[in-house]
Order: structure tokens, then sequence, then C-alpha cells
């Protein structure tokens, strides 16, 4: 909220509204703030629309995704945000339904589609892609160091039986790596399906290619990452717009006039303190990073 710095009859953007945690607190921060709140997940929209409709005409809900908000604009006749936040990744109530396939603590469908019914699933990408582009993934994304055995593993025993609940792939994966620390040995490699099946860094890259244009003069980002990945992605994306010179390298001195086109408002990423990280574990690995454009 100290970020976001609402402004009296502001507007705002959650593009990952989850269970609408961080849009309540906007809107009861801020008596005359409107807020719209975006998520690809139509099943979480839905109920959290119907959690928050108290606020009435305050707050309204797009279903898409956060990459595209020239849409989200449109739809609420709006031509820029005062403010945008972004938590990325999945809501703890994605991940504790074991329905959708995103956890293993209780085996369910191996799912992982943020979108349900769009695109390949876990499963799909775990039946059809070859021992080096499963490795690729694991390694990428869930930086797993045994990424190689446990995709020849996936390869070898998918010839017997598919490969088609989560229990299944957690016990495969935990025959192969050793418990470290509390966290359970497939976490790496299903925190890397996630990421593949949902496409979120690619998702990431055109909002970060796009936001500016999205925000209005003086409106605020403010991000949220998890994962080392995004985290730098965000940080590489906010460097970048500290100067936007656009003239060919070959040219001996800048003539474009460049500016920095935002302020950065977090010299360093905030973390979590230890007491949030004991009230939340899950908020462990949290940076965020916010900026403010020019006015
Ligand atoms: C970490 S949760 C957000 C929790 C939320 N801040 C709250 O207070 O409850 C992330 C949410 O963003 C959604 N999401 C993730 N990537 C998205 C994308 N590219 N576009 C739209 N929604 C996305 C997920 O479906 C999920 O509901």
């Amino acid at each position: 909220m100290r970020f976001l710095h609402l402004k009296p009859g502001g507007f705002y953007i959650d593009g990952t509204l989850g269970d609408g945690g961080h849009a309540r607190r906007m809107l009861e921060s801020e008596g005359s703030v409107a807020v719209l709140g975006v998520d690809r997940d139509a099943v979480t929209l839905e109920l959290t629309a119907q959690r928050l409709a108290g606020f009435g005409h305050r707050f309204r809900t797009f279903h898409g995704n956060f990459s595209e908000l020239d849409q989200a604009l449109a739809a609420a006749s709006r031509s820029g945000a005062d403010g945008i936040l972004l938590d990325l990744g999945v809501s703890s109530r994605q991940l504790d339904d074991p329905v959708r396939g995103f956890g293993f603590r209780v085996s369910g469908p191996l799912d992982m589609r943020m979108q349900p019914c769009v695109g390949p699933s876990a499963a799909d990408l775990v039946a059809t892609l070859g021992e080096r582009e499963l490795a690729d993934i694991f390694w990428r994304y869930g930086e797993e160091k045994a990424s190689r055995r446990i995709a020849r593993a996936i390869v070898r025993d998918r010839t017997e039986a598919p490969l088609t609940t989560t229990g299944a792939l957690a016990d495969l994966v935990a025959r192969i790596v050793r418990r470290h620390g509390g966290a359970h040995p497939a976490t790496r490699v299903f925190q890397a399906l996630r990421i593949a099946v949902n496409r979120e860094l690619e998702h990431l890259e055109m909002f970060l290619d796009r936001v500016l244009d999205w925000l209005l003069p003086a409106g605020r980002l403010v991000i949220i990452a998890y994962h080392s990945l995004e985290d730098r992605m965000v940080k590489q994306a906010m460097r970048s717009w500290l100067s936007h010179c656009t003239c060919p390298p070959a040219l001996p001195r800048c003539a474009c006039g460049a500016r920095a086109r935002v302020k950065v408002l977090t010299k360093k990423a905030v973390i979590p303190s230890p007491e949030e990280i004991a009230a939340n574990r899950r908020a462990r690995s949290a940076r965020l990073r916010a900026v403010e454009l020019m006015a």
C-alpha cells in the first residue's frame, strides 16, 4: 500500500486478483478509489467478485491476462491507471486445491493450468516432451540439480503407464532426489512445470514491454515476484526505463534527448521480515520492486 500510494478518486488495476487480499486492502484504505481486478483464472475471479461485491461500482473484474491490459482498460472505459499491482505466481487457494493439480500434498490430476482447460496441461507436457526438453524446464525454471535424471526417469516410466497424477510425479521425483531442508523434493519440479504450462515468463515479458503505456502520468507500478528469474526480469526492465536512449549505437553522442521514464522507488528489492515469514512461510521468497512513471 505504501508503494502504491493510493490517491483519492484514483483508478487502480490489480493484475493478479487471486483471492482479492490486495484489492480489498486498496478499496478499504481509500474510500474513493476504484479497482479493476484482473485474473486469467475464471473460477478464482468469480469467487472473488462475489466476495468483494459489497464495494459496489468501485470494484470490477476482468477475465484475462495481465499481459493484455489494453482490453481490460477498454472494457473499463479508461485510458490508463494510477497504479498497477502484480503479485505473481499462483494463489494459496489454487495451490491447495487438489483438483487444480498444482500441489502434491493431496494427489490430484496433473493439470496446473491457471486458465482451466486452455492449452496443454502438465500431464500433456510430461507425456509428450522429449527427455532433453523436460530436463531443460526443470533446470531453467526450477534450478533442479537432478533435472536430467528426473527427465530420464519420466521418459522411461511413461512407456509403462502415463503419469497423470500429482502424487505419481511427486513419488517419482522423491525416488531420485533426497529431501533438502523442509521442502518436499518435488517442489522445484512442480514449480518448473507450472511456469512452463502457464508460460509465466513470456506473459511477464509482454507485460513489462507495455506496462508504461498503461500507466497515467505519476502512476505507480508495484511487482512482487517469487522466482529469481522473474525478479531479474523486473529489475532489468526497471533499470532500462531509467534511461531510454533510442539513438543508433553508432552515434557518438545521444541525440534523442533520452531521459528517465520512471523514478525507481525501491533501490533494492523489498523482502519480507522474519516475522512475516514466520507468520506466512509462502512469503519467504517474495521480492517487491516499485517505480513511478514520470509526470
Ligand atoms: C499470488 S496470486 C495473487 C493473490 C492476491 N494478490 C491476493 O491478495 O489474494 C496470483 C494470481 O494471479 C493470477 N495470475 C497469474 N498469472 C497471471 C496472468 N499472466 N494474468 C492474469 N492473472 C494471472 C493467478 O491465477 C492467481 O490467481
